[in-house]
Parts: C-alpha cells; structure tokens; sequence
C-alpha cells in the first residue's frame, strides 16, 4: 500500500478518479480496510502500535479526499454559475400598449375633417337591395356599369322576386337612405364596410369608403370644387393642388374624377404616380335629376353635389403603405408605426 503515492494523487484528481482512489483504499475490500482487519492476527502490542498508525493513515486520506471533493463540487458550482450568469444589464423586452387600427384612425380623421365643414353622420345598411345600391341610384337592372362592380348577391335572382339583396359595393345607398328622409338643405357623410369580389394588391374583398353628399338650393360645381379641396387639405394637413377630370357615373350628372399633387414627389413624377404628378383621389359630381327625384325633390329647385372615396386609398397615399393588405394581415410590427395610442399615458 502506497500512501505517499496516494496522498499526491488526491489533491489533482478527478471526480472518478477520487472515488477510484476512496474505493482503493477506503471501499469495504478496499487496502487500508484490508490491514485494519488484519490487525486482529498480531500481538496486542504491536496491534496498538499498528493501529495507531493505520488511523492516522485513514485520517490523512479521509482529510485529503474530503478536500479534494469539496474543492471540486466548488469548481462545478462556480462552471455552472458563470454558465448560467445573466447579465442584468441587458435592456428588458419591450412591452408594447394596443394602438387604434391605422384604417380607423383614417375614418375618424376623415369624419373630422368632414365634420368640420357641415357634414353630419348619415346611416345605411351592409346589407342592402339591389334596389338602395344600384336601381336608385340610376343603375337600372342591365345597366352596364353595374358589372364595374363584382357583387356579392344574398339570394339568386328570379324575375318574380320583390327583393335582391346583396352586400353593398359602395356607400353611395347612403345618398337614396338620405334623399327619401331627410328634407334638403343638407350635408351628410356615410363612412363603412363595402365588399366587392376582388382580390389583388390594390382590392380586398372588404373595403371602406366614405361618401358624401351636399343638397342644398343654388349649390353648382364650384362649390363643389371648393369643398373637396379643403377636405383633402383638412385630411393630408397641408394644402394640395388638385384637378378634375371629366368622368362617368350613373348617378351624378355631370361626372368627374379628382386627382391631387403627388404627395411623394410634389408633382415632379415618382414610381407612386406613375411619374404623372397626379393621384387620383375620389369620384364626384352634381347629383343626377333621377336620383333627386327618388327623393321626391323638384329638380328645378333643388341641386347638390356628392362624392366617394375609398378610405384604404386615402389612407396609403396618407402613410405611404405600398400594399393595400398590409392593413389585414394583422403584423404588429406594421401596425404599431400607424395610428393612435389606444388609451393615453396617464
Ligand atoms: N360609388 C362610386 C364608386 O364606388 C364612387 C362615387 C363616385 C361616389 C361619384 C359618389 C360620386 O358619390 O358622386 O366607385
């Protein structure tokens, strides 16, 4: 039995080599267990005096092995430590309040704007017949311009049926709501849902648009011109050059389209406008005599104007969003540039 070989081997051994040794030594059929079992067969004398020294044999090994095993429990402690160690001054994750929907926001700016030059809220339905969203309003069944706007129909078509119903494709079923009840003068708004059968980069399925409306004795196209140039300079906040170009729609006579200066390039051409200068901004026009005439109002007393916009539109020329869907496909990310905070810090 080497115990000076031993007692020099502790000191740098590893955690199996440790107990190697222990067993070696100490175990129940280890060396040192060995002798001191032996100690029965000598003389009382000499078993004293070997006895005497097998203990402080056992000692030093029990000693240095409890050392050594300490020693390494520390180094395994302090590994696993300096592994695990968080750095506390790493900036913590963000957390994030819930903002209002950039095309939210767009409606309630656009409300506002409206608001401010006399135009109250008008109401009409999403659910809507085929009478409110095209007949009405001077798109008499088999009209051509009826195919301009893919309809989602509720119930199929019999010739005997009183009602059609569909999901309205416009929010111009808010001008005949408002012709048969409310008496002129007036200024109305109807801002909401339309759905059409559409899906590309520029048409979702469900849209919003805001329609407006002005009748009221004596009004022409100039005061038309004049409001929608200050609803565009209220919306943008800052004042644009417009211009209008001739156009069709059933039921405004005459008819056009309203196109702004770029507000990407300021008129000088961009990939956004198509290097025109221009964007095109909402249709209009002084309201058509048939549709005055559902409203019951003597078209030789009577005018107005009305116009329509999409708000998605107005919204991407507003934020300069490229892709109409980025508003639908819910990516925070995208969502938390735009709009308002949800509740203000207190
Ligand atoms: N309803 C039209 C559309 O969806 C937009 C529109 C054009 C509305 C001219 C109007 C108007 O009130 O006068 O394309």
């Amino acid at each position: 039995m080497d115990i000076q070989t031993a007692l020099s081997q502790i000191p740098t051994a590893t955690t199996e080599a440790l107990e190697a040794l222990r067993i070696q030594y100490l175990g129940q059929k280890g060396e040192l267990t060995a002798q001191m079992q032996a100690l029965g067969k000598l003389e009382p004398e000499a078993r004293k005096a070997r006895g005497a020294e097998l203990n402080v044999i056992k000692t030093q090994l029990t000693e240095a092995i409890s050392a050594r095993k300490t020693e390494l429990e520390t180094e395994a402690l302090n590994a696993k430590l300096a592994e695990e160690a968080i750095d506390v001054t790493l900036p913590a994750d963000p957390t994030y309040n819930g903002r209002i929907h950039p095309i939210t926001v767009a409606m309630e700016d656009i409300a506002s704007a409206l608001r401010s030059l006399g135009f109250t809220h008008a109401y009409g339905p999403e659910i809507e017949t085929d009478d409110y969203n095209f007949t009405k309003l001077n798109l008499p069944a088999h009209h051509p311009a009826r195919q301009d706007q893919d309809t989602f129909y509720l119930n199929p078509f019999k010739a005997e049926a009183t009602e059609r119903y569909l999901l309205r494709t416009q929010t111009s079923n808010v001008q005949i709501r408002t012709l048969e009840t409310v008496k002129p003068p007036f200024r109305v708004m109807g801002i909401g849902r339309v759905y059409r059968r559409d899906y590309d980069l520029t048409h979702t399925p469900q849209f919003h648009q805001v329609e407006g409306m002005m009748v009221e004795a004596g009004t022409n196209f100039s005061h038309m011109r004049g409001v929608l140039d200050e609803f565009l300079r209220l919306y943008f906040g800052k004042p644009l050059k417009t211009r209008m170009r001739p156009h069709y729609f059933p039921f405004t006579e005459p008819s056009a389209e309203m196109d702004m200066e770029c507000l990407f390039c300021k008129g000088t051409g961009c990939r956004v406008c198509k290097q025109t200068g221009w964007l095109e901004v909402l249709g209009c026009g002084m309201v058509h005599r048939n549709v005055l005439a559902v409203g019951g109002l003597d078209v030789a007393e009577h005018q107005g104007f009305a116009f329509g916009a999409g708000v998605e539109r107005l919204a991407m020329l507003k934020y300069g969003v490229p892709d109409l869907r980025l508003f639908y496909e819910s990516h925070a990310a995208f969502l938390r540039q735009f709009g308002k905070p949800a509740i203000s810090a207190a």
